[in-house]
């Protein structure tokens, strides 16, 4: 089954064609990472005009990319949400007009949902229940228990910021550029990891909670207490410290779940912290015995795309064929409590 799907939840106009979950036939992305580095974050009204200028030949690259035309597509499937509200509604009423004129079939799909399905992307052998994945992206920051397809159990959340986002604020505080993660892991590789020991959030006892927004006040005061002695040397000695202290409650975080879980077979990391080089390294190491560890296959699933929404509306469609039909009234939804 071949499923179209198309996800402009943020600032990345995206569209795929993958079939059966798994085979990646295209996976376009125009990234607007140049357009909102100049404020050093996204401005909600340019991302949605910029993806209104990038739906139309998005979609036909990836046509032409997977060799297909709309009657090789057997059905489509959209980021529902959650998202920027005027990023989501270009890609909803894309997917509703297309679905509308073909007469296909469209799946909506939560756009966290579609991360956590980034790992069967590719996949080179069978993915075991039960699992617990790691999802940490710039908008969200989740360990959920999966005992089967599509079956979500939340064991903790951030209770402030993601660790993405912590990311882009440090970077920003630091001086250097959006997205903030690719940057201070760049720069990081020059600094001394051990320089400034900044707080492991942890929580009370047993907690798999998330708080990282005293990570933040901690990096803002250093910065502050430097003053004019802030140098490229002492950027990077930040930056390399407070990476490792993200990783390591992560990571942390990460082992605490699987150790309350016995039973699972799998850990899985997944968004846009994924594609963190410290973090899958570091992880191996936390990991109990006798678990596989799997991290989406390329850094492109990491980040925003449609290929993991396409991945997740073929399994929920499986589970609930009958569910779906030709839809032309999807509205976009903010909502985390779609999951
Ligand atoms: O999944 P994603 O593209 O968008 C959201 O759903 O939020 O994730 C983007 C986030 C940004 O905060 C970015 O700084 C972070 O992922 N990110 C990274 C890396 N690459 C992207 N964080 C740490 N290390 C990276 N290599
Ligand atoms: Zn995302």
């Amino acid at each position: 089954m071949k499923i179209l799907a198309i996800e402009t939840s943020c600032d990345e106009t995206a569209c795929a064609i993958v079939e059966d979950g798994h085979n990646v036939l295209a996976n376009i992305i125009a990234s607007q990472i140049d357009l909102h580095a100049k404020t050093g974050g996204v401005v909600p009204e340019i991302a949605a005009r910029e993806h209104v200028l990038k739906m139309i030949p998005v979609l036909d690259e990836c046509l032409s990319v997977a060799d297909c035309n709309w009657d090789d597509v057997d059905t489509l499937a959209i980021t529902r949400g959650p998202g920027l509200v005027s990023s989501l509604i270009i890609g909803t009423e894309t997917a509703s007009v297309i679905s509308y004129v073909k007469n296909k079939t469209l799946i909506p799909v939560q756009h966290v949902v579609g991360h956590i399905y980034s790992n069967w992307l590719e996949a080179e052998d069978e993915i075991e229940f039960p699992l617990i994945v790691l999802t940490v992206s710039g908008g969200h920051n989740e360990l959920i228990l999966m005992r089967d397809h599509h079956n979500f159990e939340v064991l903790g959340e951030t209770r402030d910021d993601a660790a993405g986002e912590a990311f882009d604020k440090v970077a920003r505080l630091l001086g250097l550029g959006y997205p903030g993660g690719p940057a201070i892991s760049k720069i990081a590789e020059h600094g001394n990891a051990d320089a400034f020991a900044f707080p492991i959030v942890l929580l009370e006892k047993g907690s798999l909670e998330f708080s990282f927004s005293g990570l933040k006040t901690a990096v803002l005061s250093v910065v502050k207490e430097l003053g004019e002695k802030f140098d490229k040397k002492l950027q990077a000695d930040i930056a390399a410290s407070f990476q490792k202290t993200v990783v390591t409650t992560l990571a942390t975080k990460l082992k605490m779940a699987a150790e309350k879980f016995p039973e699972v077979k799998e850990l899985h990391l997944a968004g846009g912290v994924s594609a963190n080089t410290l973090l899958r390294e570091t992880i191996k190491e936390y990991v109990p015995a006798g678990i596989k560890l799997r991290y989406p296959k390329s850094i492109a699933y990491c980040t925003d795309n449609a290929a993991m929404i396409a991945s997740a509306a073929y399994f929920q469609y499986v589970l609930n064929p009958g569910l779906y039909t030709s839809n032309t009234n999807i509205t976009p939804s903010t909502s985390f409590k779609m999951l």
